[in-house]
This record gives structure tokens, sequence and C-alpha cells, in this order.
């Protein structure tokens, strides 16, 4: 029987601790951390994951700005109200909720938003910083993946990674983040030729591919730590579940794989809440730094 990794369970501590850093440094600092929170158009998922990291931050004192803009908005009138997130000094942290709609030049927005603001990591000045093994904020959930490998003592020195999809997003940050701990990094993607052979040498395998159930115990061995990044809505067509019509379903079919690999990350409950957390994190990291306190939380950024 693979060990859990309570993704959750970690989410909140690391919250607790960012709350606890928060109420020490409010009085030197002047004001409260602040996080801006963009979202453009509809997307009913995107608004589910917006309403979390809001709440998060009102629970351990993080202000957060919600800034809804109209899906048919242009490329330009988002990054003014970028722009006029990077000069608003209540502001620590900026984070445009992806995807963002197809005529949307993304890379530009991302770009626009102030390197030193950037909450989610994704600027390519900051990815440059990871690629280059120097400080700055990192990508949340590949760095909360390293977060919850670390707080279970899964010693990754030496070990052979498998990373499942290449998106910026997660597969490529992870991959360089599981690189500079010393583990040997195979990234694989739609083109892969035989993968369950790949995957099979794997002592940690994290699956973003973003598609529901595509790994099963054919690509594991009993060595392998498997996370899983995937967070899939599927109906259900007989019942509700949970009062719901849905249930959710990660990239790995989780109850075949528990029964053979190491570890796995349950979903929910496992990658998506240290996702939040490190974008707290980061938000935290930037106020420390805008406010002149000193830096301590340098352990949670890998
Ligand atoms: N969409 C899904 N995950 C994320 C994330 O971590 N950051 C942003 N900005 N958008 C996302």
């Amino acid at each position: 029987m693979a060990k859990i990794l309570d993704g959750k369970k970690l989410a909140l501590e690391i919250q607790q601790r960012l709350k606890s850093e928060i109420d020490q440094g409010l009085i030197k600092a002047g004001r409260a951390p602040g996080l801006a929170v963009i979202r453009v158009g509809n997307d009913p998922a995107s608004g589910v994951y917006v309403s979390n990291k809001t709440r998060a931050c009102e629970k351990i004192g993080v202000k957060s700005f919600s800034i809804q803009l109209d899906e048919k908005s242009s490329t330009e009138e988002i990054i003014s109200k970028i722009t006029d997130l990077n000069d608003d000094l209540r502001i620590d942290g900026i984070l445009v909720q992806l995807p963002l709609p197809s005529h949307i030049n993304s890379s530009k927005i991302l770009k626009s938003i102030l390197p030193t603001k950037d909450a989610d990591g994704l600027h390519a000045y900051n990815l440059g910083s990871l690629l280059k093994g120097e400080p700055g904020p990192r990508s949340c959930t590949p760095a909360g993946i390293m977060a919850l490998l670390a707080s279970s003592n899964i010693e990754l020195d030496g070990t052979r990674a498998v990373v499942v999809g290449r998106s910026i997003l997660v597969g490529k940050p992870m991959g360089l983040m599981l690189q500079a701990a010393n583990s040997t990094v195979t990234v694989a993607h739609s083109h892969t030729k035989d993968l369950s052979k790949l995957t099979n040498e794997a002592d940690v395998l994290v699956v973003a591919a973003g598609k529901p159930q595509m790994i099963g115990k054919e690509h594991v061995s009993e060595n392998t730590v498997v996370i899983d990044v995937g967070i899939h809505r599927i109906p259900q067509e007989k019942a509700l579940v949970n009062g719901s019509l849905y249930s959710l379903c990660g990239d790995v079919r989780t109850e075949e794989v528990f029964s053979k690999a190491r570890a796995i990350t349950p979903v929910p409950g496992g990658v998506g809440p240290m996702t939040v957390s490190m974008l707290l994190v980061n938000t935290v990291f930037r106020w420390q730094d805008h406010c002149g306190l000193p830096f301590t939380l340098a352990d949670l950024l890998p």
C-alpha cells in the first residue's frame, strides 16, 4: 500500500507559519501583504481556483484585490491594468489566472508583470533565475511539490525522476527543480514513445499531462513516488456524489496505483492545496522584500 502524501495538511501548516510571519512583521512593515488576482472571462474552473486563493489570503492576513475583466478584453487593456498594479504600493504580488482567452497574448501579459511582483514565478526573468539556480519567486505548483516531498522525507539526491508534461506552468519548472535537487530527470510528453518503460524506472513520477486517469499500475513500480498534478471534473451520470453532479479525478488511476507504488498524492487534497500555499509564500516573500523585513522563507523556495 502506498503512503498518502497529505498536501492539504502541509498546506495548512505552511499557512499557519505565514500567518505568524505576517503578525510579526506587521508593525515594522506598516501594512499587510497585498495580492492582486486577475481573472479574464468567466471560466467556471478558474472561478473556483480564484476564490480558493482569495479565501486563503483572508485566512492568513494577506489583503486580496480581485480584478475581474471582461472575456473580450484586449491584451493592451489587461497590460494597462497590470501597469497600475505594478505602481500600486499596497500590492506585493500579482497573479493572472491562466488559461487566458485564446485571443490574448499570454506571453506578453506575463512579461508585463514586474518581476519583483510576480506571485506565480512565471515571468521570463524569474524562470531564468530558476534555470540559473538564483533566488526568486518560484512557480507555485512545482515548488509546492518540492515542499511536499521534503516534508515527507523523500530523498531526491541520486534518484531518477520522470515528469510527464512539459508545460511552462508545471512540467518545465518541475524538471529544473528536481534537477537542482540532484535527481536525474527525464521530461516526457505526448510524443514520447514507450512511456510505461520510462516511468517504471522512475523513483519519482510527476504526472502533469492534463489527461484524466492516463497513468495506471502498468506505469509504476513498488519504488515509485507518484505525484498527481491533474484535477478533472468527471460528470456523474447516475447519482449525486457528495451532493455534487461531478466527482474529481487526477491524471492517475489512484486506486490501482495506490496498491502498488511507494507513495502517492490524493486528488483532491494533494498538489492543489500546496499550489495555493506556495502562492502565499511568494507573496509574503515579496512583502518582506518590499518592506525591508528579514527573509524567513528561503527553505520553502527551491
Ligand atoms: N491555472 C491553473 N493553475 C494555475 C496557477 O498555478 N497559476 C495561474 N496563474 N493560473 C493557473
